[in-house]
Parts: structure tokens; sequence; C-alpha cells
């Protein structure tokens, strides 16, 4: 049997196709976990083997070291299933395992050859995507989709999530007006695709558009803002907005509304607090008991460290916001040991980018300038290695405007990273709010 896409599946049972069709919609569109739904495939067909596998790379896609042994659980039931399973199937499995192992490269590229055979294969897409943000990679956010995107029929129920992602990678690879049409025609038709609103709300991010990313934002609330494991980040990209306007105040309410301890289940959706949390931090904002609210319930320990260079970096901003010192330190420990003796993607992600980066941090919270700035300046040119959005590593470089402002900052340097940001962004008023902290004359 094949699916709706003429995918080859090792199933003859509809019932089972159809709760596996049902769980990749909800992949795509982050309405509701998809596990009841993969469950009920598994209950349905036993003896199919996409299910178990689709279960393991789902879980993976959440970053969670705490969901690893279900995902290498699912993937050994997989296992004892393979005899009967088609090729691609099995294919799926073996990226799956490689991404278990913390082989995200090599996980992309099996799921690039699946691809090469299917390209209609919107699993193998899907999970792709995500780990070519994951691991910072625009060109192929880009480039995978559009290998594909000609093999899709117009008309096809899915392909709204394959324009959205189209958009995000153009956005990622600073191709903004493209993005932006193919985003807004994503968004526009009966589908719910809050992957295309969150490419254009980036595309406005990027331009400083902060008025229109808000309206864009806010109007599109049916499309994002109920039952969406999404939601978070896109509130998080409202507050953004905020930000760049100089509404701390507003930020300060979309955080207490949507972020922090009461609304994050994943890492995923903590980092966004953390991030806006410093943010607010570098613009002089009191975020009063707020760190202490987002640490509740997020294992900071240095347990599971290393296992992403990006939420590693995220918690440490939660240690150091919370005044936890000893225990940032040790969580740096952490990821530095298993960064020095491990042969995982986010050994090498840490190394270059992570570790220097946590660093940074701990010496501009501890007002040395000169340390952060020595630090931060030369990973503008690589922080992209570890993954996340231009929009999120934008703290790097918020960071270093804030360290260049501090007593033995370098003003050049701020007036020099103001003016780059001045001629993507235009004047807005946190330009102003860099320009008076840097002691910069104010433009008329
Ligand atoms: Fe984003």
């Amino acid at each position: 049997m094949n699916d709706s896409r003429d995918n080859p599946v090792g199933t003859a049972s509809q019932e089972a196709l159809q709760h596996a069709e049902t769980a990749l919609w909800r992949m795509c569109s982050f309405f509701d976990a998809p596990i009841a739904d993969l469950d009920a495939a598994i209950a349905a067909d036993p003896g199919w083997m996409l299910p178990h596998v689709m279960r393991a790379s789902f879980l993976l896609t959440l970053t969670e070291p705490s969901l690893l042994a279900d995902a290498r659980a699912a993937l050994e039931q997989a296992d004892l299933l393979a005899a009967n399973a088609p090729e691609r199937e099995r294919a799926h499995w073996a990226a799956a395992s490689r991404c278990a192992s913390g082989d995200w490269h090599g996980a992309c590229a099996a799921w690039e050859q699946i691809l090469l055979d299917h390209p209609r294969d919107l699993y193998a897409l899907q999970w792709a995507h995500l780990f070519d943000f994951y691991r910072g990679d625009a060109r192929n956010l880009r480039g995978r989709v559009a290998r594909v995107l000609p093999e899709w029929p117009a008309d096809d129920p899915l392909r709204p999530y394959l324009l959205g992602m189209h958009a995000f990678g153009l956005e990622e690879c600073g191709h903004y007006a493209q993005a932006e049409a193919v985003g807004r025609e994503a968004a526009s038709g009966d589908a719910k695709v809050p992957w295309a609103t969150h490419a254009v709300a980036h595309v406005m991010e990027m331009q400083g558009r902060y008025a229109e990313g808000q309206a864009w934002l806010r109007g599109q609330r049916p499309r994002w803002a109920e039952g969406n494991g999404f939601a978070g980040h896109l509130w998080w990209h409202l507050a953004l907005f905020h930000l760049e306007a100089m509404d701390l105040d507003g930020a300060l309410q979309l955080h207490d509304a949507h972020q922090g301890s009461a609304h994050a289940v994943l890492t995923l959706q903590r980092l966004d607090g953390a991030a806006l949390l410093w943010r607010l931090r570098l613009l002089g904002a009191d975020v009063g008991a707020r760190w202490a609210d987002l640490a509740q319930g997020w294992d900071l320990t240095p347990r599971d460290a290393g296992h992403s260079a990006f939420n590693d970096a995220h918690a440490l901003m939660a240690l150091v916001g919370t005044g936890d010192a000893a225990a940032a330190q040790a969580l740096l420990a952490a990821v530095q040991r298993r960064a020095e003796r491990g042969s995982e993607s986010n050994a090498a992600m840490a190394r270059e980018v992570g570790l220097p980066l946590m660093r940074a941090l701990l010496a501009f919270d501890a007002g040395d300038a000169a340390t952060a700035i020595a630090l931060l300046a030369p990973l503008r040119d690589t922080a992209h290695r570890f993954g996340g959005s231009h929009a999120q590593r934008d703290l790097i470089d918020l960071t270093l405007l804030a360290a260049c402002s501090l007593p033995g900052g370098q003003r050049a340097l701020g007036c020099a990273l103001l003016n780059e940001r001045v001629m993507a962004r235009g004047e807005t008023p946190q330009v102003d709010h860099w320009r008076r902290q840097l002691g910069l004359a104010a433009r008329a």
C-alpha cells in the first residue's frame, strides 16, 4: 500500500495509516503531540514498523535528554518489525538511530537520501528541517525544501506546510521578500500553518518592522495561539517586537501571560523564557522574581549537559539569572567535559560556540566587559554552527552591544555594530536606546 503521497508503507490497514497521517499533520502543525495517534496506529496494526520510528523521531525533535530513553525504546520496538518493512521505513529507522546516537549531521544526511528516492516523504523533510534548524544550517533549511518542492502537486493538502518550511529557509538565507511572499501564501489558506506565520514574523524581526510584526502576529492569532505547542515561541516573537519598540512593560506582560514555569513543559519552551529575560535585563528592565519562576521544574543540573549546546547556553542564562554562580560553573564544567571527550554533533557545537558563549555570558554578568567582548566578537561569524535562528542568535549581538557600553567596553566596536544594525533594521526605539547607552549622538 502507498500513502496519499505515493510513499510505500508497510501496513495494509487503512485505519493504521489514517492515524499515522493525523500524527504527521500534528508534527507539521504543532497542534497537539502525535503520541496518541501513533499509539492508535500501533494498536490498529501491531506489525507495522513506521509508527514506532515516527514516535522515536518525534521525541528526538524535542531535544529533551529525558526523552532519549523513550526514543531508543521505540527504535528497539521498530527493529523487531524490520524484517517485513519496506526499505524506506528501514531507512527511516537508520536515520533516527543516528539522530539518537547524537549524530545530528549524519541523521540529516540519511533523511536527505530518503528524499532523493521519495521527494514527497514529508516525514523525512519535517525531521531534517527541524535538525537543519538545530544545526543552524540555513543553506539546507532553504535548499532541502527547494529540492523536493517541484515534485509536490499544487493541490496536496499538506503543501502549505512545505511552503512554511520553504519560507523559513528563505528567511534564514536572507531572501526576505521571497520569504515573506511564500510565508503569506502558506498562511493565507484554510490550513493553519504556524511555521509559515513564524517565517513572516522572522522577516519582520530581521527588518525592524516591529509595529507590523505585532499586527501580523496578533492578526494571525486564530492560527497559532490556541492548543498549539509552538505558541510559546510565537508569543516570544511578539515580545521581541515589543522590545524593538522599547515597550519593556509590554514584553514583561507577555512573559508573565505566556512564558515561565506555568506555561513551559519542554526545554525548547523554557529557553525562550530565558532568552527573553536576558534581553530584558540587557535593556535595563527589572525582571524581579521571574528568573526563579522560570527555573522551577527546569532540570538545570549538569546531569544531561552536552545534549544540546544551544539549550545548555540558555540553561546557563537561567542559572546566572537566579544568581546561582556555583551551579552555572558546574554546568559549564560538565559541558566542557562532554565536549572534550564526545564525538557527537553537539560536542563540536559546544567547543566552537556553546562554551565560549557560556564563558562570555558569565564574564558579562561579572561586569568583565573586556573578556565578554573578546569572547563574543569572534562568535558573530561562527555562532550559526550551534543552531537556532538569526533572531535567537541576535542575543549574542545584543550582549556584545551591552558589553561595549560597560565601563572598559569598546565604544568604536559598539558604534560599528549599531551601524550594521541600522542598515538591516532601520531606526527603531531600541536602536536609539543603544545609541544612548554607547554615548553616541542621536541621529536627526
Ligand atoms: Fe523563531
